[in-house]
């Protein structure tokens, strides 16, 4: 065990999550406590079914009566569910743009309706409509707008036009997402081709990834390449064996060579990716290792690529691997990772200089960087 001279520093939990130390990561909106309006971003076409639909729940036949009345007037289609788990029953078999939610029903009440949708029909609006607003209280479920009885036809036609704002920026969000991921799949099948012709006229696999690289991603290529660097001082400070060497220095190089099918929309993108998007750009670390495992002369290092995102305390991906479960060459490419990426300049954020980017990492540490690499990778840059 090394003892870490900067251990001291050490004086909070990791709050942070992948977001403090990567550029690829969002400012995340759903740490929100309940909230009305949407945080989806606006793109895109107008995506609504050709006649709005809303389902109506609400154990009252007289208010739920009502309301079906003035979605009718309003040009909407109505159907009207008593219970929750009517509405659910209703649900399989029909998907409504908006669903107007009463929270205190008998049986299952709204809150629980809601938490439902959002996980089973995550692009259904959902508008509830209560006389009890302190039962929200403690509800985190994004809805598209709170109405509080008694209301009338006029506040409930807003009501309406904000879940048809925040249904038809679902949509758009989730076919945007759809493009992106396809771009990607296309690119990965593409680079996949390009290596399997260098592979069959005898060419370098691994010169052909490093142009690629360098052409397609020139600001990740020159990051690995410093990562890599790195690697290697942190592991001669660790008393790895020089023969592992080899293997450390190419998974460094290539931990990012998935961000080369990732699409430019995200790459290139001045603010922070939405939550949508952020999943997107971590299926980089898969796309890679996929890579890396069809060619001849890398395949090697592929599982060590696909453990580059993992956290040492077990809440990294793809794969949730923690401790030691992680190979030694990913933990060291974790820390030289996060590290270089702080102190570089971002589109959206300036560099942290050398002193934040340390007490980021100890922060962060143990719960995402392993203890004795990053002291190991401490005291290398102590020396320069
Ligand atoms: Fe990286």
């Amino acid at each position: 065990m090394i003892v870490c001279a900067f251990a001291l520093f050490i004086v909070r939990p990791c709050a942070a999550t992948h977001m403090a130390t990567s550029p690829e990561n969002p400012q995340s909106p759903h740490n929100r406590r309940f909230h009305v309006g949407s945080a989806l971003a606006p793109w895109g076409a107008h995506s609504m079914t050709p006649r709005t639909s809303v389902l109506i729940v609400d154990d009252e036949p007289a208010v739920r009566d009502l309301m079906s009345k003035w979605v009718e007037s309003l040009g909407f289609q109505s159907r009207t569910a008593s219970s929750s788990e009517e509405a659910i029953a209703s649900l399989t078999s029909t998907d409504y743009d908006i669903a107007v939610i009463d929270v205190m029903m008998p049986g299952r009440n709204g809150l629980w309706l809601v938490g439902e949708l959002r996980r089973n029909h995550p692009h259904t609006a959902v508008v509830l409509a209560t006389g009890h607003v302190e039962l929200l209280a403690g509800s985190s479920q994004p809805v598209a707008d709170l109405l509080v009885k008694p209301f009338r036809r006029a506040r409930f036609a807003q009501a309406v036009d904000r879940g048809r704002e925040w249904r038809r920026r679902a949509v758009e969000e989730r076919e945007w997402h759809e493009r992106l991921s396809t771009e990607l799949r296309d690119i990965v099948v593409s680079v996949m081709s390009e290596l399997q012709q260098v592979r069959a006229a005898n060419g370098s696999e691994l010169d052909a990834l490093v142009g690629m690289a360098s052409q397609r991603i020139p600001d990740v290529a020159a990051h690995s390449e410093r990562v890599a660097r790195f690697c290697l001082s942190t592991s001669r400070e660790l008393g790895v064996p020089p023969h592992d060497f080899g293997d450390i220095a190419l998974a460094a190089r290539f931990h990012d060579i998935g961000k080369i099918a990732t699409p430019a929309a995200l790459l290139t993108k001045p603010s922070p990716l939405t939550p949508g998007e952020a999943a997107i750009m971590r299926q980089h670390v898969n796309a890679g290792a996929d890579i890396l495992e069809q060619t001849a002369a890398l395949k090697h290092v592929a599982p060590l690529v696909r453990a580059s995102h993992e956290w040492f305390g077990g809440g990294g991906y793809p794969h949730k691997l923690a401790g030691a479960r992680i190979p030694l060459a990913s933990r060291l490419i974790t820390v030289a990772d996060a590290y270089d990426a702080m102190t570089q300049d971002r589109a959206y954020r300036g560099p942290l200089d050398s002193p934040e980017a340390v007490a980021e990492l100890l922060r962060c540490t143990p719960s995402q960087f392993d203890p004795d690499v990053v002291c190991a990778f401490l005291t290398v840059l102590g020396r320069h």
